[in-house]
C-alpha cells in the first residue's frame, strides 16, 4: 500500500483564462470532500520554486466561481527551465508536505510538469486552462467559450459603427497560433472574411471576397484575423494592403488584444472547470499520474499529457463551409 496522499498543490500557469477560478474552487472542494489538503500555490511555477503557499479550504474559493483570472494568480517562470530551478521547486514541495501537483493550464504549463515528473517522479495531473482551445485530448479548455462571447459582443458593437460609417473593418482575435477563435467567433458574429492559420488561401482569394461583397451590396464588411494568420501582413499592413488595391473601401482595425482573457466566465466554462477539477483530484487519489482530464463529446476523458501537447488540433472543415456559405 503506497503511502497515503495528504496534501494536494495547486497552480494556474501561463496565459490566465476565466473559469480558472472555478477549477480553482472545485478542486479545493473536493479535496475537502475527500478529507485531503489542498495547498494553493501563487504566480504558477516561479511561485512554486520560492514556496509562495497558502493552505486552503471549502471557504478559501467563497464567491469565485463567477470571477474572472486566476486568485492564484499566474507568471512565466525563466528559472524553472532551469534544472537547478526544478530542483528548488522539488525542496519546495517537500518541505510543504505537498504530494502530488494539479497544474491549470496549457501546452507550456503541461511541458514543464512533465519535465518535472520525469526529473522528480512526482505525480502531476493537467486541467486544460487557456481560451485558445488548442490542446488535443479535449474539445474544450476551460475560458474558450466565454472568450468567444466576448469576441462577439466586440465584433457586434464593431459592427454598428462600420454600417452607420461604410467602412470595412479588420478585427485581430488572440489564439497565439490556432485559429478556432477567430473561426468560431467570426461564424458567430457573421464576419464576411475570417483569415486563420490553419488555412492561408492567400491576399488575392481575400481581394475577391471582398469585391464580391461589395457587388452583391454589401456597404460594410467585417475581416477577423487570427493574431498567428499566416498571410505575412500583421492586421494594419493588411487593412493598408486592401485599400491599396480596393480604393472603394475606407477600412480600420480593431486588436481586441487582452480583454479576450477577462470576464466573468460563461456558464458553460464554470461547469466545464467544476468537471474537469473533480475528476484531476480523483485521478490523483487513484494514484495516477502525468494525465489530462478533458471533455470529449461531453464526457470527461483522460489523456495522457504527452499526448495532449503534441498532437495536432485540426480545424473543423464543416465549419469553415459554412462559413464561406455564410459570407455570400
Ligand atoms: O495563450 C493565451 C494567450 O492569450 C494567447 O492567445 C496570446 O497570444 C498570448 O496568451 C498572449 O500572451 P501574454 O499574455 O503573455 O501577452
Amino acid at each position: 500500500m503506497g503511502k497515503k496522499l495528504k496534501r494536494i498543490g495547486l497552480l494556474t500557469s501561463g496565459g490566465d483564462a476565466p473559469g480558472m477560478n472555478a477549477a480553482i474552487r472545485a478542486v479545493v472542494r473536493t479535496c475537502t470532500h475527500y478529507n485531503v489538503e489542498c495547498v494553493g500555490i501563487y504566480r504558477g511555477y516561479q511561485g512554486l520554486i520560492e514556496g509562495d503557499f497558502m493552505l486552503m479550504n471549502a471557504r478559501s474559493v467563497n464567491n469565485i466561481i463567477n470571477k474572472g483570472g486566476t486568485i492564484l494568480k499566474s507568471a512565466r517562470s525563466d528559472e524553472f527551465r532551469t534544472k537547478a530551478g526544478r530542483k528548488k521547486a522539488y525542496e519546495s514541495l517537500k518541505e510543504g508536505n505537498i504530494d502530488a501537483l494539479i497544474l491549470i493550464g496549457g501546452d507550456g504549463t503541461f511541458t514543464g510538469g512533465i519535465i518535472f515528473n520525469k526529473e522528480f517522479d512526482f505525480p502531476v495531473i493537467g486541467i486544460p486552462g487557456t481560451i485558445d482551445n488548442d490542446i488535443c485530448g479535449t474539445n474544450f479548455t476551460i475560458g474558450y467559450d466565454t472568450a468567444l462571447n466576448t469576441v462577439v459582443e466586440a465584433i457586434d458593437k464593431i459592427r454598428d459603427t462600420a454600417s452607420s460609417h461604410n467602412r470595412l473593418f479588420f478585427v485581430e482575435v488572440m489564439g497565439r497560433d490556432a485559429g478556432f477563435i477567430a473561426l468560431n467567433a467570426g461564424v458567430g458574429a457573421g464576419a464576411e472574411e475570417i483569415l486563420i492559420p490553419e488555412e492561408n488561401l492567400g491576399l488575392e482569394r481575400l481581394l475577391e471576397s471582398l469585391k464580391k461583397s461589395k457587388r452583391s451590396g454589401k456597404s460594410s464588411s467585417i475581416v477577423v484575423v487570427a493574431e498567428g494568420d499566416k498571410t505575412g501582413k500583421n492586421v494594419f499592413e493588411l487593412a493598408d494592403y486592401v485599400t491599396a488595391n480596393l480604393p472603394e473601401y475606407e477600412a480600420r482595425v480593431s486588436v481586441l488584444g487582452h480583454m479576450q482573457r477577462g470576464g466573468s466566465p460563461s456558464c458553460f466554462d464554470r461547469v466545464l472547470a467544476s468537471r474537469l477539477g473533480v475528476k484531476a483530484v480523483e485521478l490523483i487519489l487513484d494514484g495516477k499520474t502525468n494525465l489530462m482530464v478533458g471533455i470529449i463529446n461531453n464526457e470527461i476523458v483522460t489523456t495522457e499529457l504527452e499526448k495532449a501537447i503534441k498532437g495536432q488540433h485540426t480545424i473543423d472543415q464543416e465549419l469553415l463551409r459554412v462559413s464561406d456559405i455564410m459570407s455570400t
